[in-house]
């Protein structure tokens, strides 16, 4: 065992605010590092509050709880297997937005050849996590009727079809080769990433922790492996086009 993998403890039993220590101690965390958290309390709703502050990018679980003691253990998010759909999802969201991130970085240099390439990716991958949540993951929980108070299910649908049109336009503009418009394309994605990165935060904070209640009332086996499946390819044959 390296010194790397040598947990780091942080004893929070007497803290008056163990929140906002736990949230700090799992800012600090160094990649790779394994972090030990002891609580007096039973932790759950805690580290999902924190976990939601730092959108879902540590795994965390509750490793052993013994004469009033609770430990629970921080990795990184990788390190494991997603264990439910907002894992999963918000995984995904942080590698598309990486992908989309990059791909604006060589339209804002007016490289539309290497940014082409990405961009078709992103949508690739948009179409399969966009086929999930509508096709999948909506009708399983459950749609419900139009609500003027904005349902997060709703929103999301609606939301979806502007994002994936506005990330069709990009594709088609980008695709132009010499006649390419950079700038105009830049400007497209910048937007664009603004109204993902807020889509995807809603869908986090709302409509996943929804989801992954329901499973834990009503569990549906296989599901989660589906949505696993959807995301690498496995259903490519159904996508809506
Ligand atoms: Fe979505
Ligand atoms: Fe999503």
């Amino acid at each position: 065992m390296t010194a790397a993998d040598q947990p780091h403890t942080l004893d929070l039993r007497d803290e008056s605010r163990p929140r906002m220590a736990a949230l700090a101690g799992v800012q600090q965390r160094e990649e790779g590092q394994t972090l030990e958290l002891l609580f007096a309390e039973e932790p759950s709703l805690l580290m999902q509050a924190v976990a939601l502050m730092m959108r879902n990018r540590f795994h965390w679980e509750v490793a052993e709880a013994d004469h009033g003691t609770w430990r629970v253990r921080v990795v990184d998010r990788d390190a494991v297997e997603p264990d439910s759909l907002t894992e999963l999802l918000s995984r995904d969201h942080e590698r598309l937005d990486r992908l989309f991130a990059i791909a604006l970085q060589h339209a804002n240099k007016g490289e539309v050849d290497a940014a082409l390439p990405l961009v078709e990716s992103c949508y690739q991958g948009l179409r399969r996590h966009i086929y999930c949540e509508n096709d999948v993951l909506a009708p399983h929980f459950g749609i419900p009727e139009e609500s003027p108070h904005g349902d997060p299910t709703n929103t999301m649908l609606h939301e979806h079809d502007n994002i994936l049109q506005e990330l069709a336009e990009i594709r088609e503009m980008a695709s132009l080769g010499e006649a390419a418009d950079a700038s105009m394309i830049a400007a497209l994605m910048g937007i664009l990433s603004g109204g993902l990165a807020k889509h995807e935060g809603r869908e986090e904070q709302n409509l996943f922790p929804q989801w992954d209640a329901a499973l834990r009332r009503e569990p549906a086996p296989g599901l989660l492996e589906r949505a696993k499946g959807i995301l690498n390819g496995a259903e490519d044959d159904r996508l809506p086009e």
